[in-house]
Formats: structure tokens, sequence, C-alpha cells
């Protein structure tokens, strides 16, 4: 990964630097719709679990503005300076943030360098661990101690889904909520395995948030969408307690495909599925039906997840290999929470 490492030597201009990392949060149970499209609450609850084999890693440095210059926050991911208006939001936040905990820091200019060891913006949850690891960089090169719940509320603004990353293990995001909360640690269901397939590596051609919105606004089935997903996730948590991945499957897979039929139902329709991914769903449900525990799921894009126990990873992923050419497969297990490495602040 190419983040600049090497902290600044304090000089005037600088109020401080950081760098921090984090993993995505991968939904068990979907989070798909806002209540409210200015702050960025769900409109579903979501049980995701944090992977451990995928990380984000950015580089915060805070600056005073050069002779009071009036300049924008600029955010690069893996070198490429991204669109203002998709970080404007999070940086409003953070500027509240630093005006109530630290009222003297006066105007500043924030640079992002962001990183990641896996594709971004391909349905891998990449804004997930983007913003979780934001988040923390922000926070610590302003030097503000925050909670993990002001973290988590923090991510939330600039992606709801890496407020749970800010979380190691299972967490949880309730539809109106404007924080996730941590259910289990990383290390509470040591069986528990991701199977992460890298299908294709472009960025699609259309943003989460925009799908989520246009299936919100003219999809016919959104509603019944929102009605079923409550007592999807109260189904679920109850299996994710018992560690019972035989009753969590069907649930993790009817979330996934009312999700996307919602999608399919939209004008115009949504479709991140491709052929190589109906043909990894279709090979779940033969392992199924040949007595594997392994469910699937999938996000905004055509990668597949699979959820499975460790007993069962070497006989899925010959499997896979066997059946299907060129997959990149991870195997992930429940990762830890979001962390800052190194911090810097004058
Ligand atoms: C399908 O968190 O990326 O991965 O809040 O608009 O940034 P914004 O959306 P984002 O959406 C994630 C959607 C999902 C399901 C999930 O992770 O719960």
């Amino acid at each position: 990964m190419t983040v600049p490492n090497n902290m600044p030597c304090k000089d005037n201009g600088i109020i401080g630097s950081a760098v921090s990392s984090a993993h995505p949060s991968l939904a068990l149970i979907k989070y798909w719709g806002k209540q409210d499209g200015t702050r960025n609450i769900p409109a579903t609850p979501s049980l995701a679990v944090t992977l451990d084999g995928l990380t984000t890693k950015t580089r915060v440095d805070i600056n005073r503005p050069v002779d009071g210059r009036k300049e924008p926050d600029r955010v690069f991911l893996e070198g490429i300076l991204q669109k203002e208006d998709r970080f404007a939001p999070f940086f409003a936040g953070f500027r509240k943030l630093t005006d109530t905990m630290k009222p003297g820091m006066g105007r500043f200019i924030v640079t992002a360098h962001s990183s990641s060891d896996f594709p971004t913006a391909a349905g891998l949850a990449s804004s997930a661990s983007g913003f979780a690891a934001l988040s923390c960089a922000c926070a610590a090169a302003a030097g503000l101690e925050l909670s993990a719940e002001e973290l988590s509320a923090m991510a939330r603004i600039g992606s709801a889904s890496a407020s749970r990353s800010i979380y190691g293990g299972f967490t949880r995001l309730d539809a109106g909520s404007h924080i996730a909360e941590p259910l289990y640690g990383e290390n509470w269901w040591p069986d528990f395995r991701i199977i992460v397939l890298e299908l294709e590596k472009g960025p699609k051609n259309l943003s989460s948030r925009q799908a989520m919105e246009r299936t919100r606004l003219n999809s016919p089935y959104y509603q019944a969408w929102i009605d079923d997903s409550e007592l999807l996730m109260d189904r679920s948590l109850d299996a994710l307690r018992g560690r019972d991945l035989d009753a969590l499957g069907p649930l993790i897979r009817n979330s996934y495909l009312r999700m996307f039929a919602t999608m399919f139902a939209a004008d115009p329709p949504i479709i991140y599925w491709k052929p190589i991914s109906l043909a990894i769903i279709q090979l779940c449900d033969t392992m199924r039906s040949e007595g594997f525990s392994v469910w699937e799921t999938m996000d905004a894009g055509p990668q597949v997840k699979l959820f499975c126990l460790k007993n069962d990873v070497k006989a899925i992923r010959n499997r896979l290999i066997g059946e299907l050419n060129d997959l990149n497969i991870r195997i992930c297990r429940p990762g830890g929470p979001s962390s800052v490495q190194n911090r810097n602040e004058t």
C-alpha cells in the first residue's frame, strides 16, 4: 500500500498528522436505504462482521491555510484526487467536532491519502474501511480524544457502513441510529470464516449511494423491504448469539436477495450481477445440497462473499478453483477494530 508513513517535522503550518487503518465491514443483514438523506441515517438495521484479510490505510495531514487562503480539503485514493462533494459532509461534521472540542484550533485544511490492499468501489465495502480509517486519522491528527461511539458517529456521516468498521468482530447498526454498536469481539466465533471472491477489479458504474436512493425513490418493493428487515434482523441476532450457521445462513441469503429484488424492480433497474456472480450463487446451492453449510452474500457490485466454518474452507476452496477459472480467493476471519498507527500533533 502506498500511504506515506513518515511524519512531517513540526513546522508552523502543520497542526497534526496521523496514519490509521481499518477493515471493511461485510453485512450479513444488509443496510439498504436511508431515512434522511442529509444525515445519512439508515432505514434498515444491519448486522455485519469486520474482515481481517482486507485493509485500508489512510494518512491525514492537517495544516493551517497558507496566508489565510481558502483552500479545499483534499482526499487522494490510490493517488487520485477525489471529488470534493463526496467528502464535504464528512469534513463539515469533523469541523463541527473540532469547533466544539478544540475551539482554539482555528481554520485548517485536511489532506488525506488512502490506499487499500483490495479493489475499491467494486462492492468490497471499501467505503466502510475508507471512512473508518479517515475518521480515526482525522481525530488523531487534530488531537481529539474520541470514544469509539463518537468515531462511529463521525464515520457514519461519510458512509453508514463505516460506522460498523470502527469496531472489530460482529456489529450492528440499527435503523434510525447514528452510531453502530459492537456485539461480539473478533475472537468470539473462532471457526467463522469469510471467503472473499474478487471477480472484477474495476469500479462499478453506479455507487451504492446512488443505487440506494434510486431504489428508495422508485422501486415498488422498497417499503416491503423496509418492513421485512426488522424481522430478519431479530432472527439473525438469535442465530448469531447461538453461533448457529445453519440458522443464520438462510437469513443471510434472504437479506441479500431481498435487497437485490428491490434493485431489480427499480426504474431503471439496478443490476450489479455478472454471469460469474450467478455461477457462484448456483455452486453454493449445489454445495449446500451436498451437505456444506456455505452461504453467499453480495453487496453493491459483482463480487460474491461466502460464509462458512473453518473445517469446510479447504473443500469449498478446492471446489471453487475446480469449477471456475481465474478466481482470486481470500480467506478472512472476523477482524479487529480500526486503529491509529502513527500520530504527530503540534
Ligand atoms: C450493500 O455504507 O456504502 O454494502 O452510507 O451511502 O455510503 P452510504 O452507503 P454504504 O452502503 C453499504 C451497502 C451495502 C450493505 C451494507 O454494507 O450493509
